[in-house]
């Protein structure tokens, strides 16, 4: 086999595998577990690695509005707005009272549906299927985990780098613990134990994110913690720099980023 062969069916290869994943991923985050509990508005709902360690899942801060964390993140936020994994659609529904145009996209119908019954615009898709706007998005938004979303945050950021505007803004959440920089195969699972079907997901503290950013070409603009959550604020390639923000020390904790 040619060389250019062999690459083109490595690259064809790594894309079935990576359409595979997302497609698996999919079918979990639709399933009842998740439906479920975002019909009740409650958990206990958990993501489940196959050693039996347990993440429980905020779903009933996810259900309720948008809290001051929430706000801190939405002020930060420039032009259109897409919120990734946008779940049951508190930010959206936040952003849309705030007069701000936003588009949540999600796998699960159930939170498609909520999201849509608060007033929010919100598609059926994947991160990684076609999408509306692509190239001109002013900020994207991964919280509640979401950097996890496809078990490759490096893959992922790429990803938004080519559905932001040149220079577009990422606001991201961390895990509240700097050590951690995990990947790892997991399941939505409710109290019951009921099992979906394994998917791979990451979650990374404050640290293990910016490495993995600047290695895409991201640079940290601002970071922040508070009511218990960390966030940190991308810059995505091709920056002019003029949409830059000034670092700033609050009472909330927010620095520049080094
Ligand atoms: C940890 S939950 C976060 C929920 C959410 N941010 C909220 O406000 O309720 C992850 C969300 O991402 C969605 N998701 C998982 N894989 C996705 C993908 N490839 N593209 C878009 N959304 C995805 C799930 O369906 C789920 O709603």
């Amino acid at each position: 086999m040619s060389g250019a062969r062999a690459a083109t069916n490595a690259r064809v290869g790594r894309q079935r595998t990576t359409e595979r994943i997302v497609a698996s991923a999919g079918h979990a985050w639709s399933a009842d577990p998740y439906a479920d509990a975002l019909h009740t508005g409650r958990g206990p709902l958990f993501l489940r690695r196959a050693d039996g360690w347990l993440l429980p899942l905020d779903v009933e801060r996810w259900c309720a509005e948008a809290d001051a964390a929430d706000l801190e993140v939405l002020r930060r936020c420039e032009g259109t707005v897409l919120d990734v994994g946008c779940g049951p659609g508190r930010l959206v529904a936040a952003l849309g009272a705030q007069g701000r145009r936003a588009l949540g996209i999600d796998v699960s119908e159930a939170a498609v549906e909520h999201t849509v019954r608060r007033g929010g615009q919100a598609l059926l898709r994947s991160v990684f299927d076609p999408l509306p706007g692509t190239g001109g998005w002013g900020t994207a938004l991964l919280l509640d985990g979401n950097i996890g979303i496809g078990g490759d945050p490096g893959a992922l950021l790429e990803r938004l780098a080519r559905l932001l505007a040149p220079g577009g803004l990422t606001i991201v959440e961390t895990v509240p613990y700097p050590d951690v920089d995990e990947r790892a195969l997991v399941h939505v699972t409710d109290a019951h134990g009921t099992p979906g079907a394994p998917f791979p997901w990451a979650r990374l503290g404050t640290p293990a994110l910016l490495r993995c950013a600047r290695g895409a070409g991201w640079r940290a603009q601002e970071q922040w913690s508070t009511g218990g959550r960390s966030f940190v604020a991308l810059r995505g390639p091709g920056a002019t720099g003029a949409r830059a923000r000034p670092g700033r020390t609050t009472a909330g904790g927010a620095h520049r980023a080094g």
